[in-house]
């Protein structure tokens, strides 16, 4: 059972009541692994659920089990938490092999996952969706252009398609509807056909995937159910529900760098649709900002740093995909990309992780406004191909020294660091109410 930690009592980790609910929604405002994880785990024990609305096992979070460190991606992490309802809404897409692989570790350390709730509506990843997601970057790549998106190779992009195309998609609920499921699969096996002939890949065996999706539907079945009900049941009696976002707003694929994005709506925007919830019940927004930017994949990042200053973040953050082990991209924080989240999340506060990371440089720069062809841009350009050509336009601000990681209070940090968050709010335009200053959640800063 996971240790409740003092910080647990702080004001601010409650959730807030709009009047007629109580929800906590946690986004990422970056391109993801701004760790939301921390801040999730931090908040559960608030809450009687924690929501997964968008994505898949492309989403990397860490969970300390029994003082071991392990990266899950499914799972909500809230699961360690007794009493705290885990469920996976209708948004997100499962891949039943690696849902089941999380559920058994956790079994195998004693922790109960018998409340998990899985909606019947979300759709299944099946395994001919993680093939085409590699044929897909394969054939992008294929003439040397950087045209693929470096994908986490999890099938999300295929697995959302196919929900799209509608007739050929299989949700968690077919996994038990063996005649649904036959048909489905059988008709999807049909259509790939061609294309899986062409990229030269082995012909489907539909009977095969239709045996293997019948036992992920005898293991999983338990949990199958309506979610949007439970959840709708759950904040009508006055149950706080907080809702865990996976990637973050910049890979949201209507808001983000498209096509270098992820395929689900990760702001807040995709909570009603993915939880099946009304847009009213959210009313308390906390953004996760990394206090540098970093990406993963293909795709444009202004503040990028391709130097030795660069690098020395990645080390310094262990800035290293969860997922997929890849070498994250790093730059400086850039504020023009933050303001855009922040608007489109309806923001209400900020939670700023990896402080400490910046700890040792002499010098930060923040990027507050772009440069495209000679002009001045304060805001996002909504075209990849506008924001690969921008210039960033950075304020220095004196760096900070010291180990951040014992700082439990504000003022007590570097006053440079006390600096830095200031510019952040004033120009986000939010309050920062929570400080990441090391990897362990006690080392937090809460406001
Ligand atoms: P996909 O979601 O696997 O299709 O990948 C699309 C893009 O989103 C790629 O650039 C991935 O690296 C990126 N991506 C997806 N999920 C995450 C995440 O949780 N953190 C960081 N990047 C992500």
């Amino acid at each position: 059972m996971t240790k409740i930690s003092s910080i647990q009592d702080t004001e601010i980790l409650r959730p807030v009541s709009s009047g007629r609910s109580t929800t906590t929604a946690v986004v990422g405002l970056q391109w993801g692994d701004e760790g939301k994880g921390k801040l999730v785990d931090i908040l559960a024990p608030h809450h009687s659920a924690v929501v997964r609305f968008n994505g898949g096992a492309n989403a990397g979070h860490s969970l300390v089990v029994h003082g071991e460190r392990m990266a899950f991606h499914l799972v909500p992490c809230g699961v360690l938490h007794p009493g705290v309802r885990p469920v996976l809404a209708n948004g997100v897409v499962i891949d039943p092999d690696k849902l089941i692989e999380e559920l058994d570790i956790l079994a195998e350390r004693g922790i109960d996952t018998g409340t998990l709730a899985i909606s019947d509506r979300a759709q299944i990843v099946m395994p001919y969706h993680k093939q085409e997601d590699a044929l897909r970057e394969r054939l992008l790549s294929s003439d040397g252009d950087t045209a693929a998106i470096g994908t986490t190779g999890r099938g999300i992009g295929p697995a959302y398609a196919e929900k799209a195309a509608r007739a050929t998609a299989v949700r968690a609920g077919d996994l038990v509807r063996p005649d649904v499921l036959r048909d489905r699969v059988n008709k999807a096996c049909l259509m790939k056909h061609s294309m899986f002939d062409a990229g030269g890949l082995d012909a489907l065996d539909a009977g095969a995937l239709i045996d293997k999706a019948l036992a992920w539907g005898e293991r999983l079945g338990a949990h199958i159910c309506d979610t949007s009900a439970l959840l709708n049941a759950m904040l009508g009696s006055g149950n706080p529900v907080l809702f865990e976002g996976a990637n973050a707003t910049l890979l949201d694929v209507d808001h983000g760098t498209f096509p270098f994005v992820t395929s689900s709506n990760a702001s807040a925007m995709g909570i009603p649709a993915g939880a099946g919830v009304a847009p009213r019940h959210i009313s308390n927004v906390i953004g996760v900002v990394k206090a540098y930017c970093t990406r993963v994949g293909g795709g444009p990042f202004p503040s990028e740093l391709h130097d030795k200053t660069g690098g020395l973040i990645r080390e310094r953050g262990r800035e290293y995909g969860t997922t997929t082990g890849r070498p994250r991209r790093c730059g400086w924080l850039d504020l023009v990309a933050l303001r855009y989240a922040v608007v489109l999340n309806g923001v209400d506060r900020i939670a700023l992780t990896l402080l400490d990371v910046l700890s040792g440089f002499d010098e930060l720069q923040v990027c507050t406004a772009y440069k495209l062809d000679g002009k001045l841009l304060d805001h996002m350009p909504s075209d990849a191909d506008d924001l690969s050509r921008v210039e960033a336009v950075y304020a220095p601000m004196t760096g900070f020294d010291g180990d951040l990681s014992g700082v439990r209070s504000r003022a007590d940090l570097p006053s440079e660091a006390q600096r830095y968050i200031a510019f952040i709010e004033e120009h986000a335009g939010v309050p920062v109410d929570f400080i990441g200053v090391g990897a362990d959640r006690e080392q937090s800063i809460l406001s």
